[in-house]
């Protein structure tokens, strides 16, 4: 079985040099990323300069980790969005993510990404009110939607809402033919953002008139408040082979909306299988394989991975300026479980902003958003920086926990994680530990 996601084994990346010069540019994107690619891609397309650096290798994070379902169907989101900020933001939350989903056809017609039309199914294991009441708010909203109930694994399946004509994708294929594109500096890191250029780790100077912030937890955290507006969602996978001849093989995505629910989606001879979701405050009790092979598959696993999302209070991600002072400086992070469709959607946010300036109001990271999550996640940092104990996380010094199914550091703060020697393995911390 192999430690890493299903994705490493289908493409070899290219590798791009580090930055060893000054220089001058357009458009300064941080984070090697699918977001960052995309962002530099469609910027590019429309005549901007554009640089990308990556402090890593190109998609060596959360873009390697992801399930790669592209999805205008985020759980049950659109009653609440219709609850609590009324039709007109439902509506502009759905068709900011259909056009993402155009997007996508549109790339797969040029590139071979693996494009994987199908349905996205959302189900509940227990009840039927949820989901006949999404349906319902589609059906308000004028999206058609079928109820289905059947399911392809063997679980408690009582009935899903499904969107037809989504997608899937292999995400490092789309990486390798977007990377070949662009310009990018890999082993970069940048040290200090001033109003008009970066400092890198080599001490260059790279001068910019716009700068996109990319890097899934945007690294200035501290201006724009993030650190209290961002939380962490770990997520682990499992990969299994499947016999074609003896399964019924199956093209749409599932995904539970239980507590503890899984989600899932086949890649050519494979199963993917996602689950056991925690929050960067919880601690990991259990080890997801295990739980998979106890009760799901009689299969091996062939492939046994996790990864982070970065959440926001609202549910909304934050696409756009970053922070009320700095009008050049933008970001795109919080995107939930659904990287992959607003990373696209944060491509044309952030070039009609650059280009037109025109903001999009929905996801405006400066929005004044006070609730429950908002206040938890105080009550949270107080209680953890308070903590008498060490080792402290780099961020901003909340005393760690030990994971000891994963072996690894993990600051509950605000999610970063080291591995058991110290070196970051997530951030918003950028420095390792001295263990
Ligand atoms: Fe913020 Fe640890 S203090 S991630």
């Amino acid at each position: 079985m192999k430690e890493n996601s299903i994705w490493l084994d289908t493409v070899k990346l290219k590798e791009f040099e580090s930055l060893n010069s000054d220089l001058n540019v357009d458009v300064l994107v941080i984070g090697g990323g699918i977001t960052g690619l995309l962002c530099a891609y469609e910027l590019k397309n429309r005549g901007y300069d554009c640089v990308v650096v990556e402090k890593d290798r190109i998609a060596s994070k959360t873009t390697k980790d992801t399930t790669a379902f592209i999805t205008a169907q985020h759980e049950t989101l659109y009653q609440n969005l219709l609850e609590e900020k009324g039709f007109k933001k439902a509506k502009e939350y759905l068709n900011i993510n259909l056009k993402a989903l155009k997007k996508y056809k549109e790339l797969s017609l040029k590139y071979d990404i693996d494009y994987q039309e199908c349905k996205s199914i959302l189900f509940d294991m227990d009840d039927t009110y949820i989901i006949r009441k999404e349906k319902s708010t589609l059906d308000i909203l004028g999206y058609p939607t079928m109820i289905v109930t059947d399911c392809p694994l063997n679980l408690d399946f009582n009935e899903g809402v499904a969107f037809e004509n989504q997608a899937t994708i292999n995400p490092l294929k789309l990486v390798k033919s977007l990377s070949e594109e662009l310009d990018i500096y890999e082993q970069t890191s940048i040290m200090k953002i001033k109003k008009n250029y970066c400092l890198t780790n080599r001490g260059n100077k790279i001068y910019y008139n716009n700068l996109v912030i990319a890097t899934h937890y945007p690294i200035y955290n501290k201006k724009g408040f993030y650190f209290m507006k961002l939380t962490q969602r770990r997520s682990y996978c499992v990969g299994v082979e499947i016999d074609k001849q003896n399964n019924d093989y199956f093209n749409d995505t599932y995904c539970g909306i239980n507590d503890d629910s899984l989600y899932f989606r086949t890649y050519k001879d494979y199963l993917i299988i996602g689950g056991n979701d925690r929050d960067n405050k919880e601690i990991c009790l259990n080890s997801f394989k295990e739980r998979i092979e106890k009760s799901i598959i009689n299969d091996e696993i062939k492939y046994n991975w996790s990864g982070q999302d970065c959440i926001s209070l609202d549910g909304i991600p934050y696409i756009g300026r970053h922070n009320i002072f700095d009008k050049n400086i933008y970001v795109a992070t919080g995107f939930n479980l659904w990287g992959f469709t607003w990373a696209m959607a944060s491509s044309f946010i952030i070039a009609d902003m650059i280009e037109k300036n025109v903001a999009c109001e929905l996801t405006d990271p400066r929005r004044i958003v006070i609730n429950k999550q908002l206040l938890s996640n105080v009550i949270n940092s107080v209680k953890h920086i308070l903590k008498f104990k060490k080792p402290r996380c780099k961020h901003m010094g909340c005393a760690l926990i030990y994971n000891k199914i994963e072996h690894t550091w993990e600051c509950p703060c605000h999610g970063s994680r080291y591995d058991s020697s110290g070196e970051v393995l997530d951030g918003p911390s950028q420095k390792n530990l001295n263990i």
